[in-house]
């Protein structure tokens, strides 16, 4: 039996044995694989179509600005946006210093941070149950991240394999960033992991797909509106539009400050102080005059305004900054070598395959 004492110290016998039985069916714990898995190429692409295959209306067009998007493309939005922030929340637990978290097939879905991935799970575990025999929780997680990026119009990521799930999953990290902070919060968050702030600019970048939903943290709206596709939107829209402060108050969460654009779109504290001064990392929402950085006004935000304006003008820059953080965020706490996927023998026949051709 796995250690499970994180959550049971908090909880009777009753609420261990159900607690235990859904991290049991949620998260595999007693399949979990504990040692290092080769993939064939074959094996990656037969998950990446399966898993291409749950994305909702994965050929959805794109939004002009001011339309009201679709029940369709939300779907695909909810359900990219989901997969890609699971595989965020997995990465992001590693610390550098105590060489701990990471990437390795583990979430506590009990914890606050995490609300709204068990259901995303949920959806992508029917397909990993297929493949549990030859391939780790962490592994699947990553491959599905990099197959809803490029069904939603980013880059083509090639990552490497071998990822070795944790025992337990219980861990409450406490280590998730908190939306109420600013630009100095988000430094830490990542220096913490290991990334420069020119690297944590390029993953912010990808709140350009999915939204943030009012019964998971009290904010209800995207970023962009066609949050169902992975393009650069999320850097022109923070420079390009008028952000108006405002405060959500809910009973579930309290007071949730945010910016909104026209009631259609929000970013984050963490998000807008990014190229806008907003002054300082204080909890409280409603100080300080916003202020747009560049050019002549030369503030604290400087650094990474910097990249936020390359990448709103680059998309091609962005894709690639991306492309090495993400492949970086998918390899944090893993001490083994990963692999690239082997390939066969018969994998020119494979590569003939009509269906394969699609991709
Ligand atoms: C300071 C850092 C960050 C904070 C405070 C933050 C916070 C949040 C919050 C509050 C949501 C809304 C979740 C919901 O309501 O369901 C969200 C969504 C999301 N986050 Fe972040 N995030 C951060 C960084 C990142 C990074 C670095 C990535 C990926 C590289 C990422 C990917 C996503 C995605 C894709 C969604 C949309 C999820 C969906 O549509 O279900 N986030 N984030």
């Amino acid at each position: 039996m796995k250690d499970v004492s994180g959550w049971c110290a908090q909880t009777s016998f009753g609420e261990v044995l159900l607690v235990m039985t859904r991290n049991i069916i949620f998260f595999g714990l007693l399949t979990s694989p504990n040692s290092a898995f080769a993939l064939t190429c074959r094996q990656v692409e037969d998950i990446k179509a399966d898993i291409r295959a749950l994305i909702p209306n994965a050929d959805g067009p794109y939004l002009e600005y001011g339309q009201e998007i679709t029940p369709a493309q939300r779907a695909r939005g909810d359900f990219i946006g989901g997969v890609v922030r699971l595989g965020w929340h997995d990465g992001s637990t590693y610390s550098q210093e105590d060489s701990n978290g990471g990437m390795d097939g583990c979430l506590n879905f009990d914890d606050p941070a995490n609300k709204g991935l068990r259901g995303i799970w949920q959806e992508l575990r029917p397909v990993y149950r297929n493949y549990e025999d030859v391939c780790s929780r962490a592994d699947f997680t990553s491959l599905a991240t990099i197959t809803v990026i490029k069904a939603a119009g980013g880059p083509d990521i090639e990552i490497p394999y071998g990822r070795v799930d944790a025992d337990e999953c219980d861990e409450d990290w406490g280590r998730f960033p908190s939306l109420k902070k600013s630009r100095d919060h988000v430094r830490k968050v990542f220096r913490r992991m290991g990334f420069t702030m020119q690297e944590a600019v390029a993953l912010m970048g990808a709140h350009t797909v999915g939204r943030c939903e009012l019964k998971n943290f009290g904010l209800e709206g995207p970023w962009a509106e066609n949050e169902h596709v992975f393009d650069n939107a999320y850097y022109h829209k923070m420079l390009d539009l008028v952000w108006e402060r405002k405060v959500e108050v809910t009973e579930e969460f309290g007071s949730q400050p945010h910016w909104d654009h026209a009631k259609m779109l929000l970013m984050l504290n963490t998000d807008i102080s990014l190229a806008w001064n907003i002054d300082g990392d204080n909890d409280d929402p409603n100080h300080g005059d916003p202020h747009k950085c560049g050019g002549d006004m030369q503030c604290d935000t400087q650094n990474s305004y910097r990249h936020v304006a390359r990448y709103a003008q680059s998309q091609e820059e962005w894709f690639e900054d991306f492309s090495s953080a993400w492949i970086k965020l998918l390899s944090l706490g893993q001490d083994g070598d990963l692999q690239k996927c082997e390939s066969e023998e018969d994998s020119d026949s494979y590569d003939d395959r009509s269906w394969f051709s699609s991709w």
